[in-house]
């Protein structure tokens, strides 16, 4: 076993050949938007996500899903699982079966397999003083799923949400590959913070994050302002104060959003200084964001300026 629960990473990796490594990882949740389609999607490319993290490439995956037949029908289980085929096909990845139970509650998702060279691994442990920190998607998917849960927004207003969240990782794990990037990890439910922690207690460093640098979406800092924002945000804030330095003029809102669990969220990659224009550029061509939201310094925990 090449990386296992030690450093809570992204997936597990087994080596089976000195040059081929299995990469695992299972992932699946209810519905964050009411079009089952969209679900389908955002739950798969979700649980690809955590292969890209690593620097890996899917190759076949299984459905899981849980469905209240009687309730809503096999159609809408169908839609769900189309979402899924259609993100799955894009990814290059075989769904090779999968299971299906009755429950009250829709559930979806997929159990990945990938494959990987072991000296390619990218883990969250790589991040060394001096690195950028670079950001691929915007924050505040947690915030958008609860406005939607609470009739706050249309399904219409969270598009865009929907667009970045059915975006695959691949293209953001292309460029951190060619920019020969020292460590990355995919931001989901712990949030900016919760995952940027991580990196920085696996790779034994401090990460300082400037919070008008990161990218949110404009609904969501509305959603903020006007008190709409998930439980689990407000957990995630609470247990990330204890490890995070926040200098006095951060507002409570951004701590907020540094928090906020995110679904299908980017990936948070550390870059060596000189490969930084490289990653950006890269990152660029595969129309995804670029944001440099800050830098590794030594020591430990997380600091946040304005
Ligand atoms: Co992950
Ligand atoms: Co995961
Ligand atoms: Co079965």
């Amino acid at each position: 076993m090449l990386v296992g629960f030690s450093t809570r990473d992204d997936a597990g990796v087994y080596q089976l050949r000195d040059d081929l490594a299995l990469v695992q990882t299972v992932d699946f949740f209810t519905p964050i938007v009411d079009d089952p389609y969209d679900f389908g999607r955002i739950a798969a490319a979700n649980a690809l996500s955590d292969v890209y993290a690593m620097g890996a490439t899917p190759v076949c995956a299984l459905n899981i899903a849980a469905f209240p037949l009687e309730t809503f029908g096999p159609e809408v289980l169908a839609r769900i699982l189309a979402g899924g085929a259609d993100i799955a096909g894009r990814a290059g990845v075989a769904i090779v079966g999968g299971h299906t139970i009755k429950d009250d509650e829709p559930k979806y998702g997929l159990a990945v397999t990938g494959i990987v060279h072991p000296r390619e691994i990218i883990t969250n442990a790589g991040a060394r003083p001096g690195d950028a920190l670079v950001l691929t998607k915007p924050l505040g998917t947690g915030i958008l799923a609860s406005a939607l849960k609470k009739n706050a927004i249309e399904e219409a207003q969270a598009a865009e949400a929907v667009r970045w969240m059915t975006m695959l990782n691949a293209g953001a794990a292309r460029a951190m590959l060619e920019a020969h990037a020292h460590a990355a990890t995919d931001i989901t439910g712990f949030g900016l913070l919760g995952h940027a922690h991580e990196m920085a207690t696996a790779s034994d460093v401090a990460l300082r994050i400037t919070a008008s640098q990161v990218p949110r979406y404009a609904l969501a800092l509305a959603m903020l302002a006007a008190g709409i924002a998930p439980g689990g945000t407000r957990d995630n804030a609470a247990e990330h104060a204890a490890f995070t330095t926040f200098a006095p003029d951060v507002t409570a809102d951004d701590r907020l959003l540094l928090s906020d669990a995110q679904t299908s969220g980017g990936l948070l990659i550390a870059v060596a200084p000189n490969d930084l224009s490289v990653l950006r550029a890269k990152l660029q061509e595969d129309g995804v964001l670029n944001a440099v939201v800050g830098h590794v310094e030594g020591g430990s925990g997380i600091i946040v300026e304005a």
